[in-house]
């Protein structure tokens, strides 16, 4: 789909590394380009024609975001650094507050390292216990597992809709509504859905969604945490500054503003947030569910022409996004990842910060393939061609 908008599809490369960033299109890129050419100014200060603008869009990209994932109200979204970055900001600016020795959180080891870290700091902090909701046989996560492991300490669920290695896609509707009825916080991390799938803030109870702009056409650097407002206005800011009080004096009398501008000390990433709201009104024209389509699809292909070759081991083969997490029998992921550099073909290699999820599939690096909208059925033959003829694989790595 629309290969054509992304300059760096124009090389010969098969791109296949869209967990960890996507590639750009150049609406994107030029509307950037635009700031830092045409309308360069802070925002909420100037009064002059450029600022004007600036503000314009800035604005706008609230209410872009709240069409987007469908949450209340524009004063809902916050404009943070990225995914790891929201998260900090509910773990000490609203959980920390909130929560109290002894109360359960319930995470899966398929997490990332964004969504674990903070909260075992927390734990260190104010006695928290981080309990794991057990994964099923396709390392996935279940309602049924959700509904199993909480107890009346539990006070928070915190989890991937997608994961990242694994890419089973949760079912966060039905977890929400539990949540909802037991009265459990609910945190979704949406960093590998919110770019693939569409999300509804409202519609699945969420009560924080985080994600970032760079895992969905966007620029590095921005990403936006998603609040239900009562919970927003209860929850500190982590960073103090410019922009998101309204006095402070010498004998330390203070107020904040209030969400979202609390929670966006100083300068925020402005020709991010302007990337950002480019790269999601070019999403939504294309529509998220055919995104969705198009990756499963392309999937189910991949797998059906891996099956083919004798010596790939794959680990999620039904999950159902564009995740696919493999090793060639005997090989170092790492070595594959370079082999298949050599041919031009990009994915990643590791444990991919997920690294208690060889907990569970006995096995600590895999490879990678994550797809998006751009990748296609000569990408995925690409990879097969190159793939059979691996049995000379230490002849490159080498
Ligand atoms: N979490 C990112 C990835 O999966 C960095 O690659």
């Amino acid at each position: 789909m629309h290969r054509e908008d992304f300059p760096m599809l124009n090389s010969d490369i098969v791109y296949f590394d869209n967990g960890a960033t996507t590639l750009k299109p150049n609406c994107v890129v030029r509307s950037m380009v635009d700031y830092y050419t045409k309308h360069t100014s802070n925002i909420h200060r100037g009064d002059y024609d450029a600022a004007i603008t600036t503000n314009k869009l800035y604005d706008e990209a609230r209410e872009v975001v709240r069409d987007f994932i469908n949450c209340n109200s524009s004063k809902e979204v916050v404009f943070t650094s990225g995914t790891t970055a929201s998260i900090n900001m509910v773990v000490f600016g609203y959980m920390k507050k909130h929560l109290k020795r002894g109360d359960e959180i319930l995470l899966t080891k398929s997490e990332h390292a964004s969504n674990v870290l903070p909260w075992i700091k927390l734990s260190e902090e104010i006695g928290i216990v981080i309990k794991y909701i057990p994964l099923n046989e396709e390392f996935a996560l279940t309602v049924d597992n959700v509904i199993k492991s909480i107890h009346s300490n539990t006070k928070v669920i915190s989890i991937a809709h997608v994961t990242n290695v694994i890419g089973d896609v949760r079912n966060i509707e039905a977890i929400g509504q539990i949540c909802k009825e037991k009265g459990i916080l609910f945190h979704v991390d949406g960093a590998q859905s919110v770019p693939h799938m569409k999300v509804d803030f409202r519609k699945c109870n969420i009560d924080f969604l985080s994600f970032s702009g760079h895992k969905m056409l966007g620029p590095t650097g921005v990403g936006v945490l998603v609040g239900k407002y009562n919970l927003l206005e209860d929850m500190d800011p982590i960073f103090f500054g410019g922009g998101m009080n309204q006095f402070f004096e010498a004998d330390n009398r203070y107020e904040f503003k209030n969400s979202p501008v609390k929670f966006e000390a100083g300068t925020p990433p402005i020709a991010e947030v302007i990337g950002l709201k480019r790269a999601i009104e070019y999403l939504m024209d294309i529509g998220m569910d055919n995104i969705h389509k198009h990756e499963v699809e392309l999937k189910k292909y991949m797998v059906s022409e891996l099956e083919k070759i004798p010596n790939i081991v794959m680990y999620n083969k039904n999950s159902d996004s564009g995740i696919l997490a493999f090793n060639i029998m005997d090989v170092f992921s790492q070595d594959t990842s370079i082999y298949l550099n050599h041919y031009k073909i990009y994915v990643r290699a590791g444990n991919h910060c997920t690294k208690m999820l060889k907990d569970e599939i006995n096995i600590k690096n895999t490879v990678r393939v994550s797809m998006y909208l751009y990748n296609n059925k000569s990408d995925v033959d690409k990879l097969i061609h190159v793939l059979k003829q691996s049995k000379d694989i230490f002849k490159i790595v080498i």
